[in-house]
């Protein structure tokens, strides 16, 4: 048996190295089998990898932390600092949430003589390269924000038919990381609008995150892995239920667009803003990692509860969202009222799985994950493990997997076949 799944990860680990070196390849695993028709169709993957950016970056979805849920306009240069400080007080830094993104409203309304954007005086006197060069000497990167039109939707300049100029000044302060929004956008296609930046990062030479934030209108996900490392697939998120769950539900449609390089972007997560409930949050954060979405952290980290650290710095959720599989689980089942009590789950490397019982409904229910739903063959003998309380729950769990899951919670789960099944060899 570990002599077997010793030779089980060197073939994983083979292919996830000749996956991270091609453009485009198919996930190889044993559960994946093209011939396989249900599975294939299940965890549908024909477009994994599809004219993924080339640009080094996103082999995993991108973590750290952005300005807009909680602040929206009201920042300045100390609060980013002192977020970035309390990134690596609270330990966050070190389980990947790296990159500090500044969203709208760092620029001042109009440009200077010269045509250059400049950061506001008011509340960034100092300028972005000393924020930069401040976040850089924590280890940390630092992101800008700016659209793909004449203004931004905060009425700052934008930087369509500026692309070349605006790169090479972010690119002069060591920016790392650029969200670019579809505000003021004059009705031009965004397929015009987008691949001048991809571009003109490039021309830079300094190697830049491109975040899309095209609002899914034009369907991203079918053209957009060769323009940005991400791109979001809905409308903005807002701290409510029913935002975050319709969310999820728009984002499912594109799983099969995701891998490494490009994700699609459910938005920033609302985890610890107060319009949610503990259980919620918990559901927000392990659908989000479970779809490959990028974790970046909209609450105020200074002032961050216990309950809320104790959700975002869940490393094995964490660890679902970074494998290096990197194919974007799914809902693969829903039973109850309204189809309110759910199966997500998606293959990890390892030939393991990653599953979420997922309570919608307004009362606590027993969700059941039947072995065929979620695409294992009813006579294998999983392990399970629970990611929120951190222990294997059952050895040998043959055929479904039943749990009690609270009103609007979920529980989440990594499942390990005990023995190689559909001819892993
Ligand atoms: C900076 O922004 C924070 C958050 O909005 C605010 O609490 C603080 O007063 C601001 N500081 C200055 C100097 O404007
Ligand atoms: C620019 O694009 C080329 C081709 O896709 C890529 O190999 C290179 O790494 C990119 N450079 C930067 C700085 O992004
Ligand atoms: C929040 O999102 C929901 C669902 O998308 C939407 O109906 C609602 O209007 C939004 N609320 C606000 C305050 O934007
Ligand atoms: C810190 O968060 C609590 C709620 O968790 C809130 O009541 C308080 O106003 C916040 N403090 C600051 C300085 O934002
Ligand atoms: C699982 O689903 C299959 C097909 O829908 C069904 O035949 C079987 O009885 C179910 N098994 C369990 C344990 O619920």
């Amino acid at each position: 048996m570990a002599k077997w799944s010793g030779i089980v990860a060197v073939v994983s680990l083979t292919v996830f190295l000749m996956s991270v070196t091609a453009a485009t390849v198919l996930p190889i695993h044993p559960y994946l089998k093209v011939e396989d028709t249900f599975i294939s169709q299940l965890y549908d993957t024909s477009n994994y990898g599809f004219l993924q950016i080339d640009n080094g970056l996103a082999r995993t979805p991108q973590m750290g932390w952005s300005t807009w849920n909680f602040f929206a306009c009201n920042i300045n240069e100390t609060v980013i600092k002192e977020t970035a400080d309390a990134l690596i007080s609270t330990g966050l830094a070190s389980l990947g949430y790296t990159y500090v993104n500044i969203d709208d409203c760092w620029s001042r309304s109009t440009r200077n003589l010269k045509g250059e954007m400049i950061p506001d005086p008011k509340t960034f006197p100092s300028g972005i390269k000393a924020l930069a060069d401040y976040v850089h000497s924590k280890g940390l990167k630092l992101g800008v924000y700016s659209d793909a039109g004449i203004f931004t939707c905060q009425v700052r300049p934008g930087s369509l038919f500026q692309e070349k100029n605006d790169a090479e000044l972010w690119a002069s302060w060591g920016v790392d990381y650029l969200k670019y929004d579809n505000c003021y956008n004059l009705g031009l296609p965004p397929q015009k609008r987008y691949p001048p930046m991809r571009d003109a990062l490039n021309d830079t030479g300094r190697t830049i995150f491109y975040a899309l934030c095209e609002w899914g209108i034009d369907d991203p996900a079918k053209w957009a892995g060769k323009i940005g490392n991400s791109w979001r697939t809905t409308d903005d998120i807002n701290d409510t239920w029913i935002s975050m769950t319709t969310i999820a539900d728009i984002n499912n449609k594109w799983a099969s667009y995701a891998g490494p390089g490009g994700w699609n972007d459910p938005d920033m997560l609302e985890v610890g803003n107060g319009g949610m409930n503990y259980h919620e949050y918990k559901g927000h954060f392990s659908v989000w990692a479970l779809m490959k979405a990028p974790l970046i952290i909209g609450c105020d980290v200074r002032n961050i509860t216990a309950d809320t650290l104790k959700i975002l710095s869940n490393k094995e959720v964490i660890a679902v969202d970074q494998d290096p599989l990197g194919v974007q689980g799914r809902r693969v089942y829903a039973s109850g009222p309204d189809g309110c009590q759910q199966v997500w789950a998606g293959p990890l490397s390892r030939n393991r799985f990653a599953m979420v019982l997922w309570n919608r409904c307004s009362k606590a229910a027993t969700i059941t994950a039947n072995w065929s739903a979620i695409g294992l063959e009813p006579s294998i003998s999983v392990s399970m493990r629970d990611l929120w309380k951190h222990e294997v729950v059952s050895e040998n769990t043959v055929g479904s997997f039943s749990a009690r899951v609270n009103a609007h919670g979920c529980e989440m789960y990594i499942l390990t076949p005990r023995r190689a099944t559909r001819s892993s060899i």
